[in-house]
């Protein structure tokens, strides 16, 4: 910070408290200079499919970073609110909690949310709808087919007996509850799904890493009753069983979850449920 002496002026002396006019003089701050800016550019893909004739293109702003948020999501947001409105994309809690804001940053499938801007301006950040979906406008994807299968593992507590449904409590211990841990966290985001080259080729009948980790989810879940029924809904070569145990999934889960782990203890529980049923027969 530099100081100087600002212009001589009149006024009532403050020293003394005598009422005197003199001179003063005060020190003045210079304000201090400008930082030059840090122009980085986005390269985002656009589409829209109400323009006629509109084909899918990529487009790229430029954004001063010293007046962003240090997040792609900031990015994105500083570009539609002063740059160009038509740019759509999904988000919603901006911290990692909606799951809404999964695209394709720089290669990887993430939360822009949680996403750092890359500060090195000289490489541009190249941002694009998650892969292998069919994309409703920019970087929105089309997630019908997933959430259609999400709730065709009956994501939710199943009870033989469903007479007591609202009238009890459905107890569970500390160590069954914990048995749940990196399970509920999950976001239903798709990150994970849209990596797995299996659910890129077959997304139509094989479940895919995020659905699959919601159903192992359920089945060990103490208090659900239908273990049984749910692992007999995957036994047929497509549902589970396109899972190589390639790994992408969990490589690429913005929350640190590892549905590749949990696909392959659904196999293992698949193995048993199958030896009983072969003893039984
Ligand atoms: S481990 Fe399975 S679900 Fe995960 S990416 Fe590989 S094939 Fe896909
Ligand atoms: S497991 Fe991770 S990447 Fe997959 S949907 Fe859940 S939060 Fe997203
Ligand atoms: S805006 Fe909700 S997860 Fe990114």
């Amino acid at each position: 910070m530099s100081v100087s002496w600002g212009p001589l002026s009149r006024t009532v002396c403050a020293v003394h408290n005598c009422g005197a006019m003199v001179m003063v003089r005060y020190a003045q701050t210079a304000a201090a200079p400008a930082p030059a800016p840090r122009i980085k550019k986005f390269q985002i893909y656009r589409w829209d499919p109400d323009t006629p004739g509109d084909k899918p293109r990529m487009q790229t702003y430029e954004v001063d970073l010293n007046v962003c948020g240090p997040m792609v999501l900031d990015a994105l947001i500083k570009i539609k609110n002063e740059m160009d409105p038509t740019l759509t994309f999904r988000r919603s809690c901006r911290e990692g909690i909606c799951g809404s804001c999964a695209m394709n940053i720089n290669g990887g499938n993430t939360l822009a949310c949680l996403n750092k801007i890359d500060t090195n301006t000289s490489k541009p950040t190249k941002i694009y709808p998650l892969p292998h979906m069919y994309v409703v406008k920019d970087l929105v994807p089309d997630m019908s087919n997933f959430y259609a299968q999400y709730k065709s593992i009956e994501p939710y507590l199943k009870k033989k007996d469903e007479s007591l449904e609202g009238k009890d409590q459905y107890y569970q211990s500390v160590e069954d509850r914990q048995k749940l841990d990196g399970l509920y966290e999950c976001i239903l985001c798709a990150c994970c799904s849209t990596s797995c080259p299996s659910y890129w080729w077959n997304g139509d009948k094989y479940l895919g890493p995020a659905v699959l980790m919601q159903a192992y989810r359920w089945m060990i879940d103490s208090r659900d009753e239908f273990t049984e029924e749910r692992l007999s809904k995957l036994q047929d070569p497509f549902s589970l069983y396109r899972c190589h145990t390639i790994m992408n999934c969990t490589k690429t889960c913005p929350k640190g979850l590892n549905p590749g782990k949990a696909i392959a203890e659904i196999k293992k529980m698949m193995a048993t449920y199958k030896e009983k049923k072969t003893a039984a027969a």
